[in-house]
């Protein structure tokens, strides 16, 4: 059987050394030496200033929007995790979609001016599958309707613009550390901002808003981790460059043998290194994309349709509105199977199948 993914774990020695430092100290969570750790080897890492390491991406997402002190009108993507939309739901907000660009399935930056009324305050886009979002487009309408700027980066770990960590745009960046992603701590979040004030904030919220053992300086919630998943991403960052390496393997080889399969990968920003989370592609037409599924299951081979469906025509509690190129999108677009120890030979059954089912 060959599923989507499969999350990576290092050698069990690597754990159980930080497992021994847990037994012996009995800090169990509440901001331990391990979460301390971590955030400071990630911020070396990639390069960044300053970050939090807190339960998961959802719950980032609604702290994010919190610190922010957003109201009304949030402008976001409907070609996203559920996560992105129920959060601004979540935190009393209005989502109000904007199209996706049909290369790059990231928020089209043209759409979004069109959607701005007195009432939005954010925009909140996601890095789809780890490819930036024009930041600089997104900052300069932020800046001309002062409307800040919230990035789901969910996708998104170690990836660069510019030289810079992509994390490092808009006022908050988001990211998952979810077992399913290239680098997690089973279930993880990050947090980072440049923006000191909103990070002192956003340190309160992690923590039920305590200032001091009695004192409260904000409205907060439980947003911390633990040692035990703190241990996990220690100890799975000391792999990170072989996790990236046979991922990038991986990937070009996918694209090697699919130059023929009659479908496109998304358009990756061209100022950005790539992180190799995800392997997409949007088939021709919905009916080739499920005869593959149909051929790869009958394989015991499983893909994604990731994302599926638009988030603009199914949530309950969201008003239904018209999306046009994300619903084509999310009809034909499939993720192939795609974790650190996928074989070569895996990737060319995977890949002789889809390019036998579109010539039958
Ligand atoms: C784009 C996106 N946003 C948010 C999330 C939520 O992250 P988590 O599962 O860590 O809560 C995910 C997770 O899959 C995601 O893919």
């Amino acid at each position: 059987m060959i599923p989507v993914t499969k999350p990576f774990l290092p050698p069990k020695e690597d754990y159980e050394k930080y497992l021994k430092g847990i037994w012996h100290r009995r800090w169990l969570t509440n901001m331990g030496p391990l979460a301390s750790e971590l955030e400071m080897k990630l911020k070396d890492h990639l390069c960044i200033d300053h970050l939090l390491f807190v339960t998961n991406g959802t719950v980032a997402l609604q702290m994010a929007i919190k610190a922010l002190d957003l109201k009304g009108e949030i402008i976001t993507t409907p070609f996203s995790f559920i996560a992105t939309t129920s959060s601004i739901v979540w935190e009393g907000c209005t989502p109000i979609f904007a199209d996706i660009d049909k290369d790059t399935l990231n928020i089209d930056v043209k759409k979004i001016e069109e959607v701005i009324t007195e009432r939005t305050t954010a925009i909140l886009a996601t890095h789809v599958y780890g490819n930036p979002c024009d930041v600089l487009g997104i900052q300069k309408i932020a800046d001309k309707y002062n409307l800040k700027v919230i990035y789901d980066g969910a996708h998104a770990f170690g990836v660069k613009v510019e030289g810079k960590s992509v994390f490092e745009y808009g006022d908050i960046t988001t990211c998952s550390l979810h077992a399913t992603k290239l680098y997690h701590s089973v279930e993880g979040g990050l947090m980072i901002t440049q923006n000191a004030a909103v990070l002192k904030k956003l340190a309160y919220i992690r923590n039920f808003g305590f200032n001091g053992p009695e004192a409260f300086a904000e409205l907060g919630l439980n947003g911390k981790n633990s040692e035990f998943h703190a241990a996990m991403g220690l100890a799975n960052l000391d792999h990170i460059e072989s996790i990236h390496t046979n991922r990038k393997l991986i990937c070009e080889h996918y694209d090697k043998k699919l130059k023929n399969f009659k479908g496109v990968k998304p358009v990756w920003n061209s100022f950005a290194t790539m992180n190799y989370a995800y392997y997409p592609i949007v088939v021709e037409d919905e009916s080739l994309l499920y005869k593959c599924i149909e051929i790869l299951k009958l394989n015991e081979i499983f893909i994604r349709r990731y994302f599926y469906p638009s988030l603009s025509t199914v949530l309950p509690y969201v008003e239904s509105v018209e999306m046009p190129i994300t619903e084509d999108i999310a009809r034909r677009v499939m993720c192939l199977p795609l974790y650190h120890d996928l074989s070569l030979e895996e990737v060319d059954l995977i890949c002789r199948l889809l390019l036998r089912t579109q010539n039958n």
